[in-house]
C-alpha cells in the first residue's frame, strides 16, 4: 500500500538585513526538497525585497501586519505558528535576535516566534561590530541554552565596507540546520 507523505510546512521569517535577498534562493532550496514555505517579513526587510517577490514565488500569502483583514477568522499569528513543522529567520537581524530572546512580539514575525512551539532555526547576518557586540553575543547564548538552532554567520566581506564575521550562512549550511530540526 502506498503510503502518503506529509509535506512539510515551513515558516520562514525575513527581516531588515542586506542580505535579505538570499532568503530567496534559500526559499526556493526550500521548496526544491517538498517543502511549502511560508514567508513571513518584517516590516523593515521590506525595504529590501519586496513582499510581491516572496509571494509569487512561495505561491502562499506573504504575512507582513498583524493588524490587517485576515482572510481566515484565526488571527493570523497564531495560525501561522500552528502550521509550521519548523521556523527559520534567515537573516535574522541583530534586533530581531534581540527580541526573541527577551520574549518581545511586538510585529508578526516576533509574535509567531513566541506563539510556536515548533524548532527554530535563526541564521544570524550584521555587521561585525554588531555580531561581536555584547548584547548581542548574550543574546545568542540565551537563546542557544533554550535549545534554539543558531547558523553561526561567516567571515569574509561585508556589505557594508567592513571585514569579519557577520555573512548570513551559506544556504547549504541553512539547509542542513532545519533538515537536522524536521528529523528530531
Ligand atoms: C542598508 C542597511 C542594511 C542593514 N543591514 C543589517 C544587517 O545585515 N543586519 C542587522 O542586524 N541590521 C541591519 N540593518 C539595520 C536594520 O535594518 C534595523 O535594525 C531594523 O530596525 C531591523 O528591523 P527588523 O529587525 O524588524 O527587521 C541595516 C540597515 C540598513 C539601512
Amino acid at each position: 500500500m502506498k503510503q502518503r507523505i506529509k509535506i512539510k510546512n515551513v515558516v520562514l521569517g525575513v527581516t531588515g538585513s542586506i542580505a535579505a535577498y538570499k532568503a530567496v534562493e534559500l526559499l526556493r532550496t526550500m521548496q526544491v526538497q517538498g517543502w511549502n514555505v511560508h514567508v513571513l517579513m518584517t516590516r523593515s526587510s521590506t525595504e529590501f525585497v519586496t513582499e510581491l517577490t516572496f509571494r509569487t514565488l512561495s505561491r502562499n500569502p506573504v504575512g507582513v501586519d498583524m493588524f490587517g483583514n485576515p482572510e481566515k477568522w484565526a488571527p493570523e499569528h497564531i495560525s501561522t505558528s500552528e502550521l509550521a513543522d519548523v521556523m527559520v529567520v534567515a537573516p535574522c537581524t541583530a534586533n530581531v535576535i534581540a527580541k526573541i530572546a527577551h520574549g518581545i512580539a511586538d510585529d508578526l514575525l516576533t509574535c509567531t516566534v513566541l506563539a510556536s512551539e515548533a524548532p527554530l532555526v535563526i541564521a544570524p547576518a550584521m555587521n561585525v561590530k554588531m555580531w561581536n557586540n555584547a548584547a548581542t553575543q548574550t543574546n545568542v547564548k540565551i537563546l542557544k541554552s533554550r535549545g534554539v538552532c543558531i547558523v553561526d554567520p561567516g567571515e569574509g566581506d561585508l556589505a557594508c565596507g567592513y571585514q569579519g564575521k557577520g555573512r548570513l550562512a551559506s544556504i547549504e549550511k541553512i539547509l542542513s540546520a532545519v533538515k537536522a530540526c524536521l528529523k528530531k
